[in-house]
């Protein structure tokens, strides 16, 4: 099914579907014959389910489909064949590499809470997709690798930043240049998963973090996102100070929503 802007061969050509049910909305990674392996196609298109996302939407959860979430880039790119429909890698220039970035960064908004639900392997790409997530609930079975400098790259789809700020720079320098697996106890450990289940209920859980999310005002949720997410870039007198900005205009919406 056509989705807005986006037509079911664009879907078909980035390996996704969309789902919006009222005020959630769910991005599949369906291409498990390749362990969703992601191409360009794959980032222009989360890109364009941001822009088009339709109002009123508050949670946005991204699963993969079949064994594992996401086996990162789809390596064929790497090869001279290439894939079908798909540029060629290389030479590219910032402003391209920026296109592709615009996949993953829209996941970050105040408006919405993303989340990721990651099993079985979430490597390069696929891993960075997790970070790019305000939330990440991981069955037991995740296996977490981040393989860009073993292919002679760097992580480039934003995962850099998010991956410092939850296990800090030396944690983060080893994973990348051991390109190491990461299981569910240490992911839990690190940070890198909220909450880690077994396999079988990581659709409940979801399920049941996004109940709790949107049982939370939604003015009350965008305002402690916006907050949160401010607080590392903030002194403490600069996070006391946003505090209070946001309280005194939710304070008012409140005392408005009781006196009407
Ligand atoms: N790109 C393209 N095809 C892939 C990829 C990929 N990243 N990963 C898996 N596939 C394909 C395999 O080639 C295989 O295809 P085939 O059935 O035609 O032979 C199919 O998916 C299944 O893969 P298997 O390896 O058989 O599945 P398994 O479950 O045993 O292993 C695993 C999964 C561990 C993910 C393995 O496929 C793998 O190591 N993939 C490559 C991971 C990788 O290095 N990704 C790049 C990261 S860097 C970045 O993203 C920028």
């Amino acid at each position: 099914m056509a989705d807005g802007s986006i037509t079911h061969a664009e879907f078909e050509q980035a390996g996704l579907r969309l789902a919006v049910d009222g005020a959630v909305a769910t991005i599949t990674l369906a291409r498990p014959e390749r362990r969703n392996a992601l191409t360009f196609s794959t980032w222009r298109t989360l890109a364009r389910i941001g822009d088009t996302l339709p109002d009123g939407v508050r949670v946005v959860v991204v699963r993969g489909e079949g064994p594992a979430f996401s086996a990162g880039i789809d390596l064929r790119l790497f090869t001279a064949e290439g894939v079908p429909g798909e540029d060629a890698l290389a030479p590219r220039d910032e402003e391209f590499i920026h296109g592709l970035q615009a996949g993953y960064l829209w996941l970050r908004r105040p408006d919405i809470v993303s989340i990721a639900a990651v099993h079985g392997h979430a490597i390069g790409g696929g891993f960075q997709l997790a970070l790019a997530c305000d939330l990440r609930v991981v069955a037991d079975d995740v296996k977490f690798a981040m393989k860009e400098p073993a292919l002679g790259i760097v992580p480039d789809l934003t995962g850099t930043k998010p991956l410092v700020d939850i296990v800090g720079v030396p944690r983060a320098l080893e994973l990348c240049l051991t390109a190491r697996t990461v299981f569910a106890d240490e992911a839990a450990r690190l940070g890198l998963a909220e909450l880690v289940v077994p396999v079988a209920d990581l659709g409940k859980a979801v399920d049941d973090l996004v109940a709790a999310i949107l049982a939370v005002r939604p003015t009350t949720a965008v305002a402690t996102k916006r907050l949160l997410r401010a607080a590392p870039g903030n002194t403490l007198e600069e996070q006391s100070a946003a505090e209070r900005r946001e309280q005194v205009a939710l304070l008012r919406e409140l005392a408005g929503e009781q006196s009407s």
